[in-house]
């Protein structure tokens, strides 16, 4: 969602803050806009539509002159996308201008009173009552009006504010809503996320709930709203550059889809030590496995997704009652949650709101929290008592892939780490999971190895209206995920069912032609999944079975998927894969914006 970006230093800032903002645009976003100090005036530059018409607007930043500035992507929420309703926003007199990244919930009440005190609003936006808050609260002492603002106004934010009076300074602040502090050499950042600013530095300050950071050419300080100055560790992120670039490749979707086995061997290979799982992160104890009473999963979309896989595969393993929630439901459905719960928290950038706020009504009933992330220093992490971090790198494409990848392999980490100190598995058991565990970045390798075989079937099916995905027990988890992929880049209707469901209700969509995608990898359950499928064919459907090399699908399906053999719980991150490539070259056939897809961001700030 909206990204915002901001620059202080000795070089010309509109061209870094336009540089950041392209950066940022996976993040999603409709709108954008720059604010930039030149000789104590602010001037404003603003573009509905992609960051190409900033650009041409402003020669690419070149017309805009001045060395501090701040930069901002809209997701439009509070009025629609259009030049009036992009940030920056100005306050009456043009003394402030702001970028705002979250959602100002009594903006309402706000605009009323201000209004009443001779305010004119111009825009539909929540956020220009920020600017004319600052205005209005403002004595000449830019700390105190931020206090003021920040203790009025209710929601989530992060901020961005220059003022003209302060031509070689500008200030920002954050609550619930992203932004990082990038520290250079006689120049300093914020930013959205560390993307933005690695091409210039990678040291960051992360930033708790209001405290407030004052940026100057050659100094950052960070503030509480007592105004005592804070004292904050310096982290330097290792993310490689390239890791942010296409790098040749002509999505990043299907970079991060081939960059998996690495991304999967960075998560898994340093927790395993001597023949054991070490998690370092984590300081449950054996004894507080051994109490906990039942584990909640939540989170939002694919990692959600991996919470219906890892309820099988917990349950399985350590025999303790798993319950995989989505996290919008899960905060306002008066959960059922003990002191001795343990709820696993899944999010790739730790900023998601439904998912974060789940956790606070999580925390509120006692229960521990672990959560398992990949942007260090994340909303998410910061509020876990522990946390596992996915170390897939930056995610730029807004379809998650490798970030889904290493969130499963994390959840068999802390599976068989829980299995072995409960002792629900043999040693054996133990010793063969492991091994197999290590291998599996290598099978990933493989089966990426047949994305050809998956490039021919998506040109066969693109033009399909409707797809169904159907699998049992971990199958059907996966095929969740397969259908989730297809629908948010290709735009094509697609459902997933458990197999024995579809009789219930949906084979009546079914007809002549009809494609189904048919996952039977497990081997308890093949032969049920078999059944369904003549279900399904019997009616016209043309299936598309996906299983291992170890068995067949002649003369049950009408073409097939193989992927290598391993053991069951650890087939959902083979079978993932030509799914992934399916959604992604049906895409690509027509003509999709597969990185940025229609109405989509890649984190969701908003409730
Ligand atoms: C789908 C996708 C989304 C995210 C969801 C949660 O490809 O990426 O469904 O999984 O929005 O996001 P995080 O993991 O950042 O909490």
């Amino acid at each position: 969602m909206c990204g915002i970006v901001g620059y202080i230093g000795s070089e010309q800032a509109a061209p870094i803050l336009l540089d950041g903002l392209e950066k940022l645009e996976y993040r999603g976003y409709d709108s954008s806009g720059i604010a930039v100090i030149n000789n104590d005036i602010i001037d404003v530059e603003k573009a509905k539509g992609r960051l190409q018409g900033l650009r041409e607007k402003t020669n690419n930043g070149a017309n805009v002159i001045g060395t501090i500035g701040i930069g901002h992507t809209r997701w439009a929420t509070h009025g629609e996308p259009s030049d009036v309703n992009a940030h920056p926003h100005l306050s009456q007199s043009g003394r402030f201008a702001v970028v705002h990244n979250g959602i100002i919930e009594n903006y309402i009440a706000l605009r009323e009173r201000l209004t009443k005190k001779g305010f004119e609003f111009i825009s539909e936006t929540d956020t220009e009552v920020i600017a004319h808050l600052f205005e209005y609260y403002y004595k000449g002492d830019i700390m105190d009006a931020m206090i003021k603002v920040i203790d009025r106004v209710e929601g989530s934010y992060a901020l961005g504010v220059l003022c003209s009076d302060y031509p070689d300074q500008f200030i920002a602040v954050r609550k619930a809503s992203p932004l990082i502090i990038g520290l250079g050499k006689g120049e300093n950042f914020i930013a959205s996320d560390v993307t933005a600013i690695l091409k210039y530095t990678r040291d960051v300050y992360y930033l708790e709930d209001n405290e407030i950071v004052v940026l100057k050419n050659d100094s950052v300080k960070v503030y509480n709203i007592d105004k005592e100055e804070v004292e904050k560790n310096v982290f330097t992120v290792d993310w490689d550059i390239s890791a942010a670039e296409k790098g040749g490749y002509e999505h990043f979707m299907i970079k991060e889809i081939e960059e998996q086995p690495k991304a999967l061997r960075a998560t898994i290979s340093p927790r395993i030590k001597d023949g054991k799982i070490v998690l370092d992160d984590v300081s449950l104890t054996r004894e507080d496995i051994k109490n906990i009473r039942k584990i909640f999963i939540v989170a939002c979309g694919s990692a959600y997704h991996v919470g219906v896989v890892a309820k099988y595969v917990i349950e399985r393993m350590c025999r303790i009652p798993v319950e995989a929630q989505i996290a919008s439901e899960f905060r306002y459905c008066d959960p059922i949650v003990m002191p001795n719960d343990l709820v696993i928290v899944i999010s790739q950038s730790g900023e998601t709101a439904d998912t974060l706020e789940a956790l606070k009504v999580a925390k509120s009933r006692g229960a521990r929290i672990l959560s398992i992330v990949n942007v260090v220093g994340s909303a998410i992490a910061n509020a876990s008592d522990d946390v596992i971090y996915t170390w897939a790198g930056p995610e730029i494409a807004v379809a998650t892939t490798k970030a889904y990848s290493t969130q499963l392999s994390v959840v068999y980490l802390l599976a068989l780490y829980m299995a072995e100190k409960l002792g629900t598995i043999t040693h054996g058991q133990y010793k063969k999971y492991l091994d197999e565990l290590q291998a599996l970045p290598d099978l990933v390798a493989e089966t990426i190895k047949h994305k050809e075989q998956i490039a021919y079937l998506a040109s066969k099916f693109y033009n399909c209206h409707s797809i169904f995905f159907i699998g049992r027990n971990l199958d059907y988890a996966v095929s969740l995920e397969g259908s989730l992929k297809l629908k948010e880049i290709s735009y094509i209707h697609s459902e997933a069912y458990a197999a024995g469901e579809l009789k219930h209700g949906t084979i009546s969509l079914i007809e002549d032609g009809t494609l189904v995608i048919a996952l039977a990898t497990g081997n308890d359950l093949f032969d049920k999944t078999v059944s369904n499928i003549k279900e399904v064919t019997s009616r016209g459907a043309v299936v598309m079975g996906l299983t291992t090399t170890e068995r067949s699908m002649n003369g049950i399906a009408d073409y097939t998927i193989q992927i290598p053999v391993t053991s069951d719980i650890f087939l959902p991150s083979l079978s993932v894969i030509p799914l992934q490539l399916f959604g992604y070259y049906v895409a690509a056939q027509k003509g999709c914006d597969i990185d940025k897809p229609r109405n989509l961001a890649k984190s969701v700030t908003v409730e």
